[in-house]
């Protein structure tokens, strides 16, 4: 797993004045909105002696710690140790690592990561989000899956015909094979469109606005955990799907997905579209979870790479080129020596202050 860069820690209307405590990347933070209305993530591990933030309470605008009562606030700092009394000056290696927050698309991102501001990743936009014209639909999934597994499959004009019942041939026409296709580089990402041949909808309504015949498709990813996919039903009109995945773990995977549409705007559609999201979701989820092996190794090992996978092959290569930068997480060093030792995700404050850190930086693969 990558740190550096934007995680969707929770829907933002999950996220109240109470702690929320969450699982990212292998590890715990918690989250919680001041006064303000600002979101605040930290480390879940209290510096004093390993307390569990999120099990807590907000005081002050504060995360309370349910073991002493150490008081921490959003920047990460120690504003209180009650052991100490009143006047006492709290020392700078209590503090814990925070995160920048940004809300946005009806989420809450976490920036988990050590970077400056102005080096981070984006988080992939949605330009038509909120505009005129656009209907938004925004559903969540867990699959018991890895993340590189899933953007692989976003990434991967080839599953469709098989996969997804509602838009190839399922595998009928003798002479289907992927057009050949141009991939289109960005800093953070890669994708391509394609053609695809398609049945029509078999349902009435949709059928109007799907139409058989050649439809324009693609899809791509964008960092190391998000993907896009466009769908054009005809010249005008189409939807788009936007996943913001956040690996909880190596093998548990919550899925958030943002669907945005130019056609048949009326809301009493929406149950139409959520129903064909869940439909094609699960069956993806299905093929996908039974994946061997559960995580790819980047040097496809058993495996025999054709043209159509180019898209995902980039995918691999940036993901090396983000472990060679020193972002990718040595899961199995930690996981060996998790029960003796607490581990943080380096925030933006280790970098920018020269003081000490009760708690670990992951590991890291170089
Ligand atoms: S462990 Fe958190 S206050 Fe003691
Ligand atoms: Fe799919």
């Amino acid at each position: 797993m990558f740190m550096n860069f934007w995680y969707p820690a929770e829907e933002s209307d999950q996220i109240t004045s109470e702690p929320k405590k969450v699982k990212m990347l292998g590890l715990w933070f918690v989250l919680w909105r001041d006064d303000n209305d600002a979101v605040h993530c930290v480390a879940n591990t209290c510096t004093h002696r390993g307390g569990s933030l999120g099990d807590g309470k907000v005081v002050k605008n504060c995360v309370q710690c349910p073991y002493h009562g150490w008081l921490f606030n959003g920047k990460g700092e120690c504003e209180r140790i009650p052991s100490l009394g009143p006047l006492k000056k709290v020392p700078e290696r209590s503090r814990i690592d925070a995160y920048p927050v940004d809300e946005r698309y009806g989420l809450v991102f976490v920036f988990l990561g050590d970077l400056p501001e102005h080096e981070r990743p984006t988080i992939m936009p949605i330009n038509e989000y909120g505009t005129d014209g656009w209907r938004t639909l925004r559903m969540r999934y867990n699959w018991k899956a890895n993340y590189i597994r899933l953007v692989e499959n976003q990434s991967d004009p080839s599953h469709v015909e098989y996969v997804h019942s509602g838009m190839g041939m399922a595998g009928q026409d003798e002479n289907y094979r992927v057009p050949k296709f141009n991939i289109e580089e960005s800093e953070w990402g890669a994708g391509a469109m394609t053609e695809f041949q398609t049945p029509g909808s078999p349902d009435e309504e949709m059928g109007k606005v799907i139409v058989k015949g050649p439809s324009d498709a693609g899809s791509g990813f964008h960092g190391a955990s998000m993907t896009w996919t466009r769908i054009h039903f005809n010249a005008t009109e189409g939807m788009n799907m936007y996943i913001y995945a956040c690996p909880r773990d190596e093998d548990d995977l919550e899925i958030f997905l943002i669907n945005t549409r130019n056609t048949r705007l009326d809301p009493q559609m929406d149950e139409r579209f959520l129903e064909r999201m869940a439909v094609a979701v699960e069956e993806d989820r299905i093929v996908v979870e039974k994946l061997d092996p559960v995580i790819p190794s980047k040097e496809a090992i058993g495996e025999f790479i054709v043209p159509a996978d180019d898209v995902l092959m980039t995918y691999r290569r940036m993901l090396t080129e983000w472990q060679a930068k020193g972002w990718r997480i040595d899961v199995e060093t930690m996981n060996a020596s998790r029960q003796r030792t607490a581990y943080a995700i380096p925030g933006p404050a280790r970098k920018e202050l020269d003081q000490e850190w009760a708690v670990s930086p992951v590991p890291m693969l170089k």
